[in-house]
């Protein structure tokens, strides 16, 4: 603040600084040489001087108000704004609260990283990415998928639901229905999601895990395109060549069903503890999608045929760097995950 009268301006100067000293910095308002300027007022002839005069005497008064408010604040009265997503209770006093890390210093998950990888060689090959769901409902787990009432293959999904019957989903495949009823073949997805499952947890089971399906419809599609896509999509993901094997399975929604193998990536073949010393590994369930699942999507099984699988991140992840145990992917170990960062 600037005065033009210049004995306001030199009484402002150093009541300033006067108030720097002070402990008690109200008390700057009965300084002597503020009631002085106002004693002037009085003695000063009625006009347009005095009213000047004055009219900055109390712009004066208003900027030390305003100095001794701001110097008088103590200093727990200064916080700084409730963040809603702290990862800490906010009635915790500043000084005992976790420091957070800037988010530049963080890093992407090695889970999503690697699914980024993933994604983008499915990306290359053509294919969609549409993002699958975290809440739904038995129609897309089950009946959709061509599992019939009461049918004992219910039970291998051992899933999470609500009192109101909606379901935490076991599997990506609760997305075919929807991708199937969304386009005209050709049909081209992946589906990354979140998958929950009520299991003993081990170094090889946990209850959340990540999953990516696939789908593939149009004419005269046959199994040797199921091969041939994801054998493209192994190599390019391990950086290697590798050989596949089928082994014939059961899922409700596919006939014929394969659970497919890849050589180790790790022992090529001759035999290692991550291939338990059987040279293979396998990776995932898939086949042909059966007739009914095609049917109830909106698509003509007799003009059009297709694959689909689904293959688990984690697991994948594991493979590619002799990760032991799935459990620190969720564990938020840091001592881990900053090997990926
Ligand atoms: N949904 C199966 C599971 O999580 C995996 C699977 C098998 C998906 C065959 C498919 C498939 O799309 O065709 O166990």
């Amino acid at each position: 603040m600037e005065y033009r009268n210049e004995e306001v301006a030199k009484a402002a100067e150093s009541l300033r600084r006067k108030l720097q000293s002070l402990e008690d910095k109200r008390a700057i308002l009965r300084d002597p040489a503020l009631a002085a300027l106002y004693d002037r007022i009085k003695t000063l002839p009625p006009g347009k001087d005095r009213a000047s005069f004055g009219q900055e005497v109390n712009e004066l008064k208003n900027e030390l108000q305003q100095l001794a408010r701001d110097g008088q604040q103590p200093a727990e009265t200064k916080l700084p704004p409730i963040d809603v997503t702290a990862p800490f209770d906010v009635n915790v006093a500043p000084a005992d609260r976790p420091n957070l890390l800037p988010a530049t210093e963080g890093t992407i998950h090695p889970l999503m990283a690697e699914l980024h990888e993933v994604l983008d060689i499915f990306y290359r090959m053509g294919f969609d990415a549409v993002e699958s769901r975290e809440i739904d409902d038995d129609y897309h787990m089950f009946t959709s998928l061509n599992f019939p009432p009461d049918h004992p293959a219910r039970d291998e999904y051992d899933t999470f639901v609500t009192d109101d019957g909606l379901i935490a989903p076991a599997h990506t495949s609760i997305m075919q229905n929807r991708v199937l009823k969304a386009g005209e073949p050709p049909i081209r997805a992946v589906i990354p999601g979140r998958v929950f499952r009520n299991e003993d947890l081990d170094a090889r089971h946990e209850h959340t895990f990540y999953q990516l399906e696939g789908i593939y419809v149009d004419e005269g599609i046959n199994a040797g395109h199921l091969i041939a896509t994801l054998k493209t999509f192994l190599e390019t993901y391990f950086g290697q060549s590798l050989e596949v094997k089928t082994q014939p399975f059961y899922f409700p929604f596919t006939e014929p069903s394969f659970e497919f193998a890849i050589s180790c990536p790790f022992c090529r073949k001759k035999g290692c503890h991550i291939c338990s010393y059987t040279g293979w590994i396998e990776l995932l369930g898939c086949g042909m999608i059966h007739p009914n699942v095609l049917k109830e999507g909106g698509v003509d099984p007799v003009k059009y045929s297709g694959f689909a699988w689904g293959m688990g991140i984690d697991r994948l992840v594991m493979m590619k760097y002799g990760i032991e145990d799935v459990r620190h992917f969720e564990s938020a170990n840091l001592k881990f995950l900053r090997q990926f960062s």
